[in-house]
């Protein structure tokens, strides 16, 4: 049985990632399936939405940074196994959210390596498309209502995301600027990476 491929779509808010993992998972019909990070539905994802939802709901920067790594680690092994199973796993978010939205709060001693040290050991994706977007930020309905949808903050997250890039070496990573590009025209863009990665041979995936 051929593994299948670990395709991540990471990047800033707003710049249409679940719109193309939907259409990713669509274009590769039964053999795919969608994961978003972090997962709401279980107990420590109930956790991180309740921090993500309450304003009244404080954690230390540490112990939440922990538990979406935690969120992450939870979900490792039904990955791996839909992997060996053949299935293509898309995932909308993840080890590089992790890493930059907790190092832009910029509190001491939690740099981008301290950020990164407890999701290593995780899988590794075959293929990272962060989507960038220079330009204007444009709201999305119902932006503002969780904690770090903020335009100030989501800046420092940009940097840092940049930052971690320069820190954590992947060659199977792109950087795709979606600025002022349709739905479609980014589809078309991404498209032959994706059809690129699915039909390469490629060995285990580990960080
Ligand atoms: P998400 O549900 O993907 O929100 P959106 O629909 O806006 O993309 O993610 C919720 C927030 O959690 C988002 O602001 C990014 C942040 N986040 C972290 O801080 N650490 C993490 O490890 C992950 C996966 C997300
Ligand atoms: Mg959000």
């Amino acid at each position: 049985m051929v593994r299948g491929k670990l395709i991540l779509i990471e990047g800033l808010d707003r710049t249409g990632k679940s719109t193309q993992c939907e259409n990713v998972v669509n274009a590769l019909g039964n053999d795919a399936v969608l994961i978003k990070f972090p997962d709401r539905t279980t107990k420590i994802g109930q956790l991180i939405n309740q921090y993500l939802t309450d304003k009244d709901f404080e954690l230390p920067a540490q112990s939440i940074h922990l538990l979406f790594s935690a969120n992450r680690w939870e979900l490792k092994e039904e990955i791996h196994s839909m992997l060996k199973a053949g299935k293509h796993v898309v995932l909308d978010r993840y080890v590089y959210s992790g890493v930059a939205y907790s190092a832009a709060k910029g509190i001491q001693g939690m740099d981008i390596s301290w950020c990164f040290n407890p999701d290593k050991g995780l899988l590794k994706p075959d293929l990272t498309l962060f989507f960038s977007n220079s330009s204007n930020m444009r709201d999305r309905e119902g932006f503002g209502e969780e904690r770090y949808e903020k335009v100030e903050f989501q800046r420092q997250v940009r940097d840092t995301f940049f930052n971690v890039f320069d820190q954590i070496k992947d060659s199977n990573r792109i950087v795709i600027d979606v600025s002022d590009k349709s739905i479609d025209e980014v589809f078309s863009e991404i498209k032959p990476l994706i059809h690129d990665v699915i039909n390469k041979e490629l060995g285990e995936c580990v960080y």
